[in-house]
């Protein structure tokens, strides 16, 4: 089966999730825009994500704007989200096995298109380690 993702960007991310869509041909996208460079207000793509995690059509997304900062924050705002700004596959591996990261948030002024695909990869492909972890995550997701 087809893995899943909900991909979201801003003006500033527009270019690299065409570059990802196209690089991870075997990966169904749930393309949530922005459709082209022109400016727009990223809480609104963060939002798109939001309603696509708690409303369950996809367990897991890629957030992209210009740093991956403002995407963060406020994907974050919901509990349901564990966001994470990953600058390098370290990064989105750790994330994946400690916090479970369900969204992989990438700064496309910051990290370059072949970076970001190892990085991708590497969130995909990374299982959560559980055991201990496990308390420390379902304290995220409470009020
Ligand atoms: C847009 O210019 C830029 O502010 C945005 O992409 C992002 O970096 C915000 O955190």
């Amino acid at each position: 089966m087809k893995k899943k993702y909900a991909i979201a960007c801003d003006h500033g991310g527009y270019d690299l999730k065409e570059d990802l869509k196209e690089k991870f041909r075997s990966i169904e996208w749930l393309d949530l825009g922005c459709d082209s460079r022109d400016s727009v207000d990223y809480p609104d793509y963060a939002a798109k994500m939001i309603k696509a995690i708690e409303g369950g059509m996809v367990e897991r997304g890629i957030l992209i704007c210009g740093t991956g900062i403002g995407l963060s924050i406020a994907a974050n705002r919901s509990l349901k989200v564990r966001a994470a700004l990953c600058t390098n596959v370290t990064m989105a591996r750790l994330t994946r096995q400690h916090n479970d990261a369900n969204v992989l948030t990438l700064g496309a002024r910051i990290t370059g298109a072949e970076a970001a695909f190892d990085i991708v990869e590497t969130f995909m492909n990374t299982e959560f380690e559980g055991g201990r972890h496990i308390a420390r995550v379902e304290k995220l997701g409470k009020e």
